[in-house]
């Protein structure tokens, strides 16, 4: 099988203002290059037309025949429209290494490779000269997919994933990367429990439809830690996010967002020398996150699989 196009998109964390961001909040959030979603095109049988075959969801996708919110088919679907592109006889193989519904962006990331690789294979296979989709391009896409799921996502995670840096984002206005004094490291911990983003973004709504002053009151605290966070990171005092990070944690408990295996996650990590921790995310499941040193990183990696941590893994934020 020759490969014809390949694409590729990273995981992402939010690291502060995950919910507020929904309510005009800035967030501050990262790419995660340790896992991937990965996607390859070649030519299919003549006639068959645009196909997507998912091997870890065991999906495989005919685009002409697809419901119009199946998301694997919509991203092929607006792509094809973005190019102007007539449906090609193409396979499209897309694997990932990002767990699935677990607030690291899997199906953002997933559809970012799909376009990148039609993009991709677009160039290879039709005589246009250098065609490359921006970040801006391939984010307003994965948006237009991650709308059909999740109703009316702030944006963030297909723009972290799209930007592939890390971003300061406020909804609505271009997103503005920003600067790392000094690199940190973060141990994600997957809770193990699916929560899909959409049933708590919309728990919140109704939440804040019911007492709209506490919850902007709410929000307004965490936008304090966003910023203050900012300037703690481009001053190159990550030390002074651990306290930051216990803050947005307990505002995000005040929400509703977090749950018992989450707290106690939260609780194992801090015991065991993390600077700070939060759920990052959609939060009542998917991840932590603990800051960590270079001493306190094995400690921390090994209380969060005690504490029922299904994976841990580290990343670095900043080059
Ligand atoms: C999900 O990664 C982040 C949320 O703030 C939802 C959103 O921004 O659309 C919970």
């Amino acid at each position: 099988m020759m490969i014809i196009g390949k694409g590729r998109a990273p995981g992402k964390v939010i690291l502060f203002g995950e919910h507020a961001v929904v309510y005009g909040r800035p967030a501050l959030a990262a790419p995660v290059t340790q896992v991937a979603a990965e996607a390859v095109v070649a030519q299919g049988p003549r006639g068959a037309g645009l196909t997507v075959w998912a091997e870890d969801l065991g999906r495989q996708v005919a685009v002409r025949d697809a419901s119009p919110d199946d998301p694997l088919a919509a991203a092929a679907r607006l792509t094809l429209a973005h190019l102007g592109l007539a449906e090609p006889d193409w396979r499209v193989t897309v694997r990932s290494t990002i767990p699935i519904a677990s607030g690291m962006g899997s199906g953002a990331a997933v559809s970012a490779a799909i376009i990148r690789a039609l993009a991709d294979a677009t160039n290879t296979q039709y005589p246009i000269p250098h065609l490359s989709l921006s970040p801006d391009a391939v984010s307003a896409l994965v948006y237009e997919v991650e709308k059909l799921h999740h109703g009316a996502p702030s944006g963030v995670d297909n723009t972290v994933i799209a930007y592939e840096q890390p971003v300061y984002f406020v909804r609505g206005q271009p997103p503005q990367p920003f600067a790392i004094g000094r690199p940190f490291m973060l141990a994600i911990a997957d809770s193990g429990i699916a929560s899909p983003t959409r049933i708590t973004v919309g728990e919140v709504r109704r939440a804040w439809e019911q007492a709209p002053a506490r919850f902007e009151a709410l929000f307004d605290r965490i936008a304090a830690i966003v910023e203050a966070a900012r300037s703690a990171i481009a001053a190159g005092e990550p030390e002074d996010l651990g306290a930051l990070m216990d803050q947005n944690h307990a505002l995000l408990q005040e929400i509703g967002v977090s749950c018992a295996e989450l707290d106690a996650l939260a609780t194992a990590a801090r015991a065991a020398g993390a600077l700070g921790a939060k759920l990052s995310g959609g939060g009542r499941g998917g991840n932590l996150i603990a800051l960590v040193g270079p001493k306190t990183m094995d400690p921390v990696v090994t209380a969060l699989r005690k504490a029922g941590a299904l994976s841990v893994i580290t990343t670095q934020v900043g080059a």
